[in-house]
This record gives C-alpha cells, sequence and structure tokens, in this order.
C-alpha cells in the first residue's frame, strides 16, 4: 500500500502563539485520523525542541529541519549541526532548497556534501530540486534536474537515494499561487526515478519524490493521484492548523478509498 511523505516547511514563520494553537487544533484530529502517511514539520529551529516535545507523543508525526550546516562542531558563529539537530529528535533535513541556493548562494557542490554527511549522520535528507522560470521557457528543465542529481552520486555513490526523499520543486511554482500541472509533474518524477535508475538497480517503489509549490487544500488532491508523487512539500498552506489538517486527510483518505 502506497504511504505518502506530507512535509511542513513553515520558512521564516510561525512564534510561540502559534505553535500553540497549531498543535491544539491539529491534536483534536491527529490520532483518530492519521494512520498511515507521515508526516514531518519543519519548524524554524529556534523552535525544534518545543515543537518536539508537543508531537512527541502523535504517532506518524517527525520533526525536520529546514537546513543545516556542514560542520558538526566548533568555530562557525550562528550554525546548527546535523550532530545538535539528532541530538534533540530530528529524523529529516531539507537542503538545497532554492530559497538556500539563491539567498544564501549554496551550490550543487555544497548540497551534495551536506546531503552526504546526512546520511552518513544516519538522519533523512530532504533534497530539493527544480529549475527556474527561465530555464523551463528554455526547455532546460530535464538538465538542470540532471545536474543536481549527479553532483549527489559524483559525492555519495551510485547507491546515493536509498533512504532519502528527493522534492521537486520547480522554482516558479514557489509561493507565487502557480502550482505546475499535476500531469507535468508526474512525467518528472517519472524521469528523476528513472535517472536514478541508471545509476543503481533500486526498486522504483523504494524512490520517494515529493512535489512542493503552491500546493493547497484545493489542489493537493490531484498531484496525490499521480502514480509517481510520493508526498508534498507544504510552505504556506502549511502554516493554516486547519488547511494543513485537510491536506494531511484527504491523503488518509486516499490510500484507504
Ligand atoms: P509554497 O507551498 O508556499 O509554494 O512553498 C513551497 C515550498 O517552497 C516548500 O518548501
Amino acid at each position: 500500500m502506497k504511504k505518502f511523505l506530507i512535509v511542513a516547511n513553515w520558512k521564516l514563520n510561525g512564534n510561540i502563539t502559534m505553535i500553540s494553537s497549531f498543535f491544539e487544533y491539529l491534536k483534536l484530529y491527529f490520532s483518530n485520523y492519521v494512520k498511515k502517511n507521515t508526516i514531518v514539520i519543519c519548524p524554524p529551529n529556534v523552535y525544534l525542541e518545543r515543537v518536539r516535545q508537543i508531537i512527541s507523543n502523535i504517532n506518524n508525526i517527525f520533526l525536520g529541519s529546514q537546513n543545516v550546516d556542514l560542520n558538526l562542531k566548533g568555530a562557525f558563529t550562528g550554525e546548527t549541526s546535523i550532530l545538535m539537530l539528532k541530538d534533540i529528535g530530528v529524523k529529516y533535513i531539507i537542503i538545497g532548497h532554492s530559497e538556500r541556493r539563491l539567498f544564501h548562494y549554496e551550490t550543487n557542490d555544497l548540497i551534495a556534501k551536506k546531503f552526504n554527511l546526512i546520511k552518513e549522520l544516519n538522519l533523512i535528507p530532504i533534497l530539493c530540486i527544480g529549475e527556474t522560470a527561465e530555464e523551463k521557457k528554455n526547455g532546460q528543465t530535464k538538465k538542470v534536474i540532471e545536474k543536481q542529481l549527479d553532483s549527489i552520486f559524483k559525492n555519495s555513490g551510485q547507491l546515493a537515494f536509498r533512504n532519502t526523499v528527493i522534492a521537486y520543486e520547480p522554482i516558479w511554482a514557489i509561493g507565487t499561487g502557480l502550482s505546475a500541472h499535476p500531469k507535468d509533474v508526474q512525467l518528472i518524477h517519472i524521469f528523476i526515478k528513472e535517472y536514478i535508475k541508471k545509476h543503481d538497480p533500486i526498486n522504483i517503489k523504494d524512490i520517494i519524490v515529493q512535489y512542493g509549490g503552491s500546493i493547497n487544500q484545493y489542489n493537493s488532491k490531484d498531484f496525490l493521484k499521480q502514480p509517481d508523487i510520493d508526498g508534498l512539500l507544504i510552505g504556506n498552506a502549511s502554516l493554516d492548523a486547519k488547511q494543513f489538517f485537510n491536506i494531511i486527510n484527504i491523503s488518509e483518505n486516499m490510500i484507504f478509498s
């Protein structure tokens, strides 16, 4: 039976009051409804411990971080290490988000090093990949994705994508209200899976590729209906407990129907 991975990326949003009301709402329904799918909440790092305490006795919900440094400890002012995240119970780490690539100049090479280290330390990287509007217009989507995946293969070897998550997030669809077309996303996901399969004899069902970009409670079902969309990485809509829960609920009902 297919399971979905639904991840909330809160980005630079939220505060103590919001977190309390968000989980008050979610907890009302969560245990009764969420049976199969895996839910991950990625708050800003400063709130990770608070969220950990709240979710510690709820099944199927895990803690994720939005970023991590490449160094494990030492004189790196302002950074957070994988060991620290692991220490407080983080299981998933988003890396390579386009906002990190754009605003923090993260390169494919740096991201590949982070990916490798996260795996070595037994956490699960969620690798974001995707093209800009310009690249899409120029028909370069597949080339961009190949390059992003190649840097991972180069650093982590042919079996790199085992026990990891890929999030296909076309940059033009992030925060714009302009989601990609589910059928186009399905084709890109097949492309990603087949590209990985060229390197690794992995069962295609074991490659997890999520979609992210302007997902909301109204369009989520159309994406999850596609056979190779294995979950969602949600920004804005994940800040609203009601909407986020509706999306989770839709995903659960699809599994059982
Ligand atoms: P939105 O859902 O706000 O478009 O953000 C998507 C995203 O960047 C998730 O990582």
